[in-house]
C-alpha cells in the first residue's frame, strides 16, 4: 500500500486528461468531484491496452535486447489484449480484427490519437523538465465516438528526469527503489508549477 498515492493520481491524470481534451482528444473526464473521486463518461472499453514508445524500456527493452535508455529510429505502437486470464497478451491488428475485438478503422483511429497523445505530453512533460519514455492508453466506446479514458499517471508512463534520467514513475515501485510517492508528488509539482 502506498498511501495517498490515489490522491495525487487523481489530481494528476484529471490535470492530463483536461489539457489533452483542450487539444482536440476526447476523454471521458466530466468532474473531479473529490480528492479520490471523479466522475466519467459511461463507456464501452475497448480491451486493448495500447502502448506508445519514444525510448527502449521495460518489456520492449527485454524482449528485443535493446538496452534501456536507447533512442529509437521511429516511435512504436503496441497493441495488447486486456485480459488478466491470459497475462495481456501482444496482439497484432490482423489478430485484433480477425477475433472481432476492434474494426480496422478503430485501430487506425486509436494509432492516430495515441500518436497525438505522445506529441502532446511529450511537449508538456519537456517544459516540465520530465522525458516521456513511454505510456499505456486505454480507450472506450461511447455515442458512437472513441474517448480516450482509464487513467494517465505515473502508474501507467515511464517519466525520467531529463537532466539526471531518475525515475519518478512506476518503476520506482517494481525495482524496488524507494521514495515512490515522492517521484509522483514531483511530476505532480512540476505540472503544477507549468500551469497544467
Ligand atoms: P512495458 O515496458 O512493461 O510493456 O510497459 C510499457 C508502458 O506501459 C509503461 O509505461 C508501463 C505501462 N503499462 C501499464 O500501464 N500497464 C500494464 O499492464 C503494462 C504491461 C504496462
Amino acid at each position: 500500500t502506498i498511501r495517498d498515492k490515489g490522491i495525487v493520481n487523481n489530481k494528476l491524470s484529471n490535470a492530463l486528461m483536461q489539457k489533452l481534451e483542450k487539444e482536440g482528444i476526447p476523454t471521458h473526464y466530466v468532474q473531479e468531484i473529490n480528492d479520490r473521486d471523479t466522475f466519467v463518461k459511461k463507456v464501452e472499453i475497448v480491451p486493448l491496452e495500447v502502448i506508445v514508445r519514444n525510448v527502449a524500456a521495460g518489456s520492449f527493452s527485454k524482449k528485443y535486447g535493446v538496452p534501456e535508455g536507447t533512442a529509437l529510429n521511429n516511435r512504436v505502437v503496441e497493441f495488447s489484449l486486456k485480459s488478466d486470464e491470459l497475462g495481456d497478451p501482444m496482439i497484432n491488428d490482423s489478430q485484433i480484427t480477425a477475433i472481432g475485438v476492434a474494426t480496422q478503422a478503430e485501430l487506425d483511429e486509436l494509432r492516430a490519437m495515441a500518436l497525438r497523445v505522445d506529441e502532446l505530453m511529450t511537449e508538456l512533460f519537456a517544459k516540465c523538465g520530465i522525458r516521456l519514455v513511454d505510456f499505456k492508453l486505454e480507450f472506450g466506446r461511447a455515442g458512437g465516438e472513441l474517448l480516450l479514458c482509464d487513467e494517465i499517471s505515473p502508474d501507467s508512463c515511464r517519466l525520467w528526469d531529463a537532466e539526471t534520467n531518475r525515475k519518478m514513475d512506476k518503476d520506482r515501485f517494481r525495482r524496488d527503489l524507494g521514495n515512490v510517492l515522492d517521484g509522483y508528488r514531483d511530476v505532480l509539482a512540476r505540472l503544477q508549477a507549468a500551469h497544467v
